[in-house]
C-alpha cells in the first residue's frame, strides 16, 4: 500500500504538472499528443546513436564520465548481484558496473549478471558493439534486451538492483516507470537514478543555461550533423522535475530511505531508494 500524505501528492501534482489536456506531454518545450512521444523520443536516439558516445564526452568535457563512476560507487555492487540497467542505451553504466565487481576480491564474474534494456534498437546495437571490443560477450553476465521503461519485458521481484542513467526524462509517464522499477525489483533491491537536474546556485545555473542552449545545438550540428535532437536534450533537462520533487515521485512509487545526493552543484542528482 502506497504511504503518502496529501501535501506531498499536491506538490508533485503542481510542480509536474506540464499540461491542461490530460492527454498532453511535453516533448522539450513543445506540447505534444502523449501517444505521439515514444516516436519521437525513439527518433532522438535513432539518429544520435552513433555519435552518442563522442558528443556525450565534447557536451560535458568529459564530466559525465566521472558522474557515471561515483554513480557506480555508490551503488557498490557485490559479487552475485543481478542488476537491470533500464534506458542503458551504450552500455555506460553496465561497462562500469562489471569493471567495478572486478575490483573486488575474489569477483566470480559469472555469478553476477546485468541486463540492458534500453527501447532503442539503434542504441542497443553501438553498445552490443561496444561489448565486443571489451571482451564482455558471455551472455550469462551481459544480456541486451529491447523494452520500454513503462512496461518492462522483466518478471516480477527477480532483480536485485535496477539503475537508470539520463533516462527517465525521456519517459512519457515517469510515475510509471518507477512502478516498474518497483515491481520488478526483489524484496531489499535498490533503486537507483543518475539524471540532470536542478543548478542549485544562481549565478552558476545562469552561466549553465547559457551554455546548454547556445552552444549545445551548435556542437550537435557540428559534431554529429543534428541540432534538434540537441536542442530536445537542453530542453528537457529543464522540464524533467527537481531534486526534492523527484524524491517525492520515487517514494509515492512505494521506495523507502530515499535519498539525493547533488554532483557538480546539482547539474545532475543521484536518487537512490530502496524496495522494503
Ligand atoms: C541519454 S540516453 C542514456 C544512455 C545511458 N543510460 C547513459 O547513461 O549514457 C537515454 C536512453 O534512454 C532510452 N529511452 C528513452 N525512452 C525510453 C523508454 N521509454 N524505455 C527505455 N528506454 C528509453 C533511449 O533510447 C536512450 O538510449
Amino acid at each position: 500500500m502506497k504511504n503518502y500524505c496529501k501535501c506531498q501528492l499536491f506538490s508533485i501534482e503542481t510542480k509536474t504538472k506540464i499540461k491542461k489536456n490530460p492527454n498532453q506531454t511535453h516533448f522539450g518545450f513543445e506540447t505534444v499528443d502523449e501517444n505521439v512521444k515514444p516516436e519521437k523520443v525513439y527518433d532522438v536516439f535513432e539518429k544520435v546513436s552513433e555519435s552518442y558516445d563522442k558528443m556525450n564526452d565534447i557536451m560535458s568535457f568529459g564530466i559525465h564520465r566521472i558522474w557515471k563512476n561515483v554513480f557506480i560507487q555508490r551503488l557498490n555492487p557485490s559479487p552475485g548481484i543481478d542488476l537491470l540497467d533500464v534506458a542503458g542505451g551504450s552500455g555506460d553504466i553496465a561497462f562500469r558496473f562489471l569493471n567495478y565487481l572486478k575490483t573486488k576480491p575474489n569477483p566470480n564474474m559469472e555469478s553476477s549478471s546485468v541486463t540492458i534494456c534500453d527501447i532503442n534498437d539503434a542504441m542497443l546495437n553501438v553498445g552490443k558493439a561496444r561489448a565486443q571490443k571489451s571482451g564482455y560477450t558471455d551472455e550469462n553476465v551481459i544480456k541486451w534486451l529491447q523494452g520500454d521503461a513503462e512496461n518492462l519485458p522483466i518478471q516480477t521481484e527477480s532483480v536485485s538492483a535496477y539503475t537508470i542513467s539520463f533516462g527517465i526524462r525521456n519517459v512519457t509517464h515517469i510515475d510509471k516507470a518507477l512502478d516498474e522499477a518497483y515491481r520488478v525489483l526483489k524484496p531489499g533491491g535498490r533503486f537507483m537514478c543518475l539524471e540532470f537536474s536542478r543548478v542549485n546556485n544562481d549565478l552558476l545555473r545562469k552561466i549553465y543555461d547559457s551554455y546548454s542552449f547556445t552552444v549545445i545545438p551548435v556542437m550537435g550540428q557540428i559534431v554529429a550533423g543534428q541540432w534538434k535532437p540537441y536542442q530536445y536534450l537542453v530542453e528537457s533537462i529543464r522540464k524533467f522535475p527537481d531534486q526534492e520533487t523527484f524524491k517525492n515521485m520515487i517514494e509515492y512509487a512505494g521506495f523507502r530511505a530515499v535519498t539525493f545526493e547533488n554532483l557538480t552543484f546539482g547539474t545532475v542528482a543521484i536518487h537512490s531508494g530502496f524496495k522494503l
